[in-house]
């Protein structure tokens, strides 16, 4: 991690969950990958909260599975090989924090990414999920066509929250090009009703 002052989009997604998550809280991890942020969150919710973790690729289930079966932290994640779309018919419990990692697979195939219809898709069951004070974390890549796309989606819909129910924060280094990470932090107002 950067030790710079200024902190990249994904130590702030990191720094999210740190201050998100406590000892029985439910995360979802919506894009699970190599498994890292599925690991940060099952050691923050504890022996009594819960996370679950979905990927549409059985390589990067199983790459989690391992990480959490060395760290003594299987029990309390769900591993789901399913899009991220179906989130809403995994999920039963109510979320305190969704996080959405967009892109491909580290050190795997470029080719398979997350794709707009999708994450669309999934970003507004996240929105709904959340409890109230609640928050949903994506980080966002636009040095690729999809993740332009992407942004684009995400930008839109997140400036035409109501500010009654949402609080939608955006980071990014405006100096570091059209292709610079962004973070986008959307918390529910505690007040929220439909
Ligand atoms: C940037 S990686 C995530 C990295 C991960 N957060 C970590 O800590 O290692 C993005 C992941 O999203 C996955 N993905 C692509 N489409 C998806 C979908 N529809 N539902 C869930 N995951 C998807 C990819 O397979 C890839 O593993």
């Amino acid at each position: 991690m950067s030790e710079y002052t200024l902190k990249s989009a994904r130590y702030i997604a990191r720094e999210l969950m740190e201050k998100m998550l406590r000892e029985g809280s439910v995360a979802v991890d919506a894009t699970m990958g190599n498994g890292h942020d599925t690991e940060t969150m099952a050691r923050l919710v504890g022996a009594s909260g819960h996370v679950y973790a979905f990927d549409v690729q059985a390589e990067a289930v199983e790459a989690t599975r391992a990480r959490l079966a060395q760290s003594g932290l299987t029990d309390r994640v769900t591993l789901l090989c399913r899009s991220h779309a179906e989130m809403s018919e995994h999920v039963k419990a109510v979320p305190d924090l969704i996080v959405f990692n967009l892109g491909w697979l580290p050190g795997g195939d470029k080719t398979v990414t997350t794709l707009l219809s999708s994450t669309a898709a999934a970003v507004r069951q996240a929105l709904a999920m959340i409890r109230p004070d609640g928050m949903v974390v994506v980080c966002c890549y636009p040095g690729h066509e999809e993740g332009q796309r992407e942004l684009a989606f995400l930008e839109e819909l997140f400036a035409s929250l109501p500010p009654q129910q949402f609080n939608c924060l955006a980071h990014v280094f405006l100096n570091a090009g059209a292709g610079a990470p962004r973070c986008y932090a959307v918390q529910k107002q505690e007040t929220y009703r439909v």
